[in-house]
């Protein structure tokens, strides 16, 4: 429930009441300016045979002037509380003949304007002139669950920058944007539009003031996302590119004339160019995924050969650090929908963490599992028994440029995308990314992917 909710509407304080007493008077005019019109409008014959009656029992010594003038009041009184099937047709022709520059609403307008309510993806609701809730759609309640209507809406909200810019844009030509912040229970932007739909309203049906409220918490997050983003690419660059221009410094001052040192500063810059150009590949390659995400893969692609081939590729990496990648594949061939080059990133990126993060000299298992139930999925795990990830990591490790150590992903050449750009295949895939990890005994990555 957003805090603009008044939590103690069924008891407003002195204030309140003075405001609510104002707002209203203008409503009671309007009610006796609506009786006036019935009687001369729906209600015309009746008042004029009464009017007769009346009169003739005067002139003609049967009744007092003022008894007949207070039968004749009742008389009306009782034509107006009747509703009659006129109505409709009266103010339908109200509206059509002009009125007040065709603002009135017939009643099937006013439908027609609630339903519009109803219908819009956004909380909404509708003010009279005198400030009370005339229709709001269901939404709403969410914001505002003590919401009535025929209540002021200064009892359902008391939030003073809400009721200030609702006063503005009474008197205003352009509708009123705001924006509300709430802190607890999370912090929230909701950013408030209030239009002002007609002047003269309440009489002829129609509201005074429209009001819609946006959430616009998870656009600014998208934003501070893509800020984030910019920063950490550019940092990310920034470092290597910083190191290979104090090397080229040296090269061409203090170690000019420096066989030996002009070898091993070579090597150093070639490994960092080589990591600048990984990152730009990487990003590259998070864009692409990115763009083709609402695409569905065509290709078929058969789980168990991946699983065989990306071993293979890795072979290498795996004699380097000692240690042993086994791959435990189906019985029968795992037939997924998938796109090749796109799966073998997938598993060779976990493949790849699980042995630049695994134990030196240890093991990677790539296992592949037929889950029971239907639709028939294939889930292929791959697990080290390295050092494991502290749980707090676990949410975030697909975030990009995430890493649970930065120390030991930048020492083992790590751009911090790996795991953000296999979130992004799998999606696309419409599979599952699971990661299980205990400190001290190794980490689980499992991807499931529907089967053929
Ligand atoms: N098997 C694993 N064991 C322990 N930590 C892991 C494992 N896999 C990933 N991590 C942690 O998750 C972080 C994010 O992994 P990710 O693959 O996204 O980036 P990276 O490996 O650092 O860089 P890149 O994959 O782009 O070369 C790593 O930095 C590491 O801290
Ligand atoms: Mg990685």
């Amino acid at each position: 429930m957003l805090g603009l909710a008044d939590k103690s509407a069924g008891d407003p304080d002195g204030w309140h009441r003075l405001r609510a007493a104002r707002l209203a008077l203008p409503r009671y005019h309007a009610r006796l300016r609506r009786a006036v019109r019935r009687l001369v409008t729906t209600r015309r014959g009746r008042t004029f045979v009464a009017f007769v009656i009346f009169s003739a029992l005067v002139v003609s010594g049967k009744l007092g002037f003022g008894w007949a003038l207070l039968a004749f009041l009742a008389v009306a009184g009782l034509m107006i509380a009747t509703p009659s099937e006129d109505d409709s047709l009266a103010i339908e022709a109200a509206a059509r003949d002009g009125g007040s520059g065709g603002s009135r609403a017939t009643p099937r307008e006013q439908d027609g304007w609630r339903a519009v309510i109803d219908a819009l993806p956004e909380p909404a609701i509708t003010l009279d002139s005198a400030g009370y809730v005339m229709h709001y759609n269901v939404l709403i309640r969410d914001l505002f669950p003590n919401v009535r209507a025929r209540r002021p809406f200064s009892h359902v909200s008391r939030n003073p920058e809400l009721m200030e810019a609702i006063d503005r844009a009474a008197a205003a030509r352009e509708p009123i944007i705001v924006d509300l912040y709430e802190r607890v229970p999370l912090e929230r932007r909701i950013s408030v539009t209030i239009t002002r739909v007609s002047s003269a309203s309440g009489a002829h049906g129609l509201p005074a003031m429209l009001i819609t409220f946006r959430d616009q918490t998870a656009t600014d997050k998208v934003a501070q996302m893509r800020a984030d983003f910019i920063a950490n690419a550019s940092h990310e660059l920034r470092t290597p590119l910083a190191s290979l221009r104090g090397f080229v410094e040296t090269l061409q001052g203090p170690a000019r004339d420096d066989p030996a040192a002009r070898e091993k500063f070579l090597s150093i810059m070639a490994s960092q160019a080589a990591r600048m150009t990984r990152l730009i590949d990487d990003l590259l390659s998070l864009s692409r995924v990115e763009m083709k995400v609402h695409l569905r893969p065509t290709g078929v692609v058969d789980l168990n050969e991946l699983s065989g081939y990306v071993a293979q590729t890795l072979e290498p990496l795996a004699e380097a650090s000692k240690s042993a990648i086994v791959v435990h594949p189906l019985p029968t061939p795992a037939r997924v929908r998938g796109d090749r080059e796109e799966l073998v990133q997938v598993l060779q990126n976990l493949a790849h963490n699980a042995l630049k993060y695994g134990r030196e000299g240890g093991r990677v298992d790539i296992r592949l599992v037929r889950e029971p139930g239907t639709p028939r999925r294939i889930s292929v795990a791959i697990t080290d028994d390295g050092p494991g990830i502290a749980p707090e990591h676990l949410p975030r490790l697909t975030e990009r440029f995430y890493r649970a150590n930065v120390a030991t992903s930048r020492e083992k050449g790590g751009t911090g995308l790996g795991l953000a750009i296999v979130k992004h295949i799998v999606n696309r895939h419409r599979g599952d990314l699971r990661i299980a990890s205990r400190v001290g005994q190794g980490s689980t990555f499992t991807v499931i992917f529907d089967e053929l």
